[in-house]
């Protein structure tokens, strides 16, 4: 049995499960079901107590492609497999997001923005898409698609992952190094990494000065990469234009944080990809099909690997 928790879009995710599952028994939050015929939970974020009703438990899908805030929580047993999504709709969507920042830096709209305050008619020199040095954090499903799209339109487009990745077209580096290496060349930097112990403040101050002087960040990982009193002390010291922030260490974001009014923040309330129920009731139901067949949960393409955390 498939038990379902996603109380905002509940009858959305029932009715597509079902669709694509007619065999299967799904149940639905705050239904009681036989929790001994439990195998399998998708879930969105549920309450506390959840996991502990269902002992026959196999295998958790989440209903988002990060998973450090179930992974936070140290109630998931070990032996249960966790499940993400992957792409699932999102990876376009995070291109648009990247790009809108893009495009905010490269027509230089914070500056036009800030000159329309002033009634100031000054024509700034174009920036061609091809001298602009875009690196991406995180070369996983959502920032390989990112890149290519990036790639595509003609920006000079550098990535970073954890391991050594080869992706056409792009210049991939890898660890500390590769990072030392990459920020000193970057004009906007993009992050789509998951939130890990080693992501924690990843950029912090150190970091944040090899970033080249009027260079921007856009990040639509989680909030927990960045140092949130070096950033502000970077724009503040004029180090950087702009930061496009989606993602926040707490959220929603408090209503007294210095970022809401901060003249070189922009900032989104986690809007930048959303899951499409469609696409994730899809993949969702591929993988319970491949494990109803015998498949191993770490075939699956979103399965995760606790140990890395993501
Ligand atoms: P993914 O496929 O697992 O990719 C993660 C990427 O991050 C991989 O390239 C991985 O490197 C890299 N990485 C992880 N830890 C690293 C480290 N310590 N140093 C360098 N690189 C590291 O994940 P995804 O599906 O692309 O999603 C990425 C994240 O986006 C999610 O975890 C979530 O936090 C965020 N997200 C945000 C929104 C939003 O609306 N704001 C929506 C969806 C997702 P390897 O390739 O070497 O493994
Ligand atoms: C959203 O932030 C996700 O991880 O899917």
């Amino acid at each position: 049995m498939l038990y379902l928790y996603s109380p905002d879009q509940q009858d959305v995710y029932l009715r597509l499960l079902k669709d694509a599952l007619p065999d299967w028994p799904i149940a639905c939050w705050p239904e009681e079901a036989d929790a001994e015929k439990v195998r399998f939970a998708v879930v969105w974020s549920p309450p506390k107590d959840f996991f502990a009703r269902f002992p026959k438990l196999q295998a958790i899908f989440v209903l988002a492609a990060g998973v450090d805030a179930l992974l936070r929580r140290g109630d998931v047993p070990q032996d249960v497999a966790i499940v993400r999504l992957t792409d699932a709709g999102m990876a376009q969507q995070m291109t648009e997001y990247c790009l809108y920042g893009l495009l905010h830096y490269q027509r230089q709209m914070d500056i036009y923005l800030q000159q329309q305050k002033a009634a100031q008619w000054i024509q700034q020199p174009a920036r061609l898409a091809d001298s602009l040095r875009v690196t991406v954090l995180g070369l996983g499903q959502l920032g390989t698609h990112v890149a290519h799209d990036l790639k595509r339109l003609g920006y000079r487009v550098s990535g970073w992952s954890r391991r050594p990745r080869e992706i056409d077209g792009i210049a991939c580096a890898h660890g500390e190094a590769g990072l030392r290496a990459l920020l000193p060349e970057t004009d906007v930097l993009f992050s789509v990494l998951p939130a890990t112990p080693e992501t924690r403040h990843l950029l912090d101050a150190k970091r944040l000065d090899l970033l080249p002087k009027d260079s921007a960040i856009i990040n639509a990982g989680r909030g927990s990469l960045i140092d949130q009193n070096a950033l502000l002390a970077c724009l503040d010291k004029d180090r950087l234009r702009f930061a496009l922030l989606d993602v926040f260490v707490e959220e929603p974001l408090p209503e007294n944080h210095p970022f809401w009014r901060h003249p070189r923040i922009i900032l989104t309330p986690h809007v930048a990809a959303d899951t499409v129920p469609e696409e994730a009731a899809r993949q969702i139901a591929a993988s319970l099909r491949t494990l109803a067949e015998g498949g191993a949960a770490g075939s699956l393409a979103g399965f995760v690997d606790r140990a890395r955390g993501y």
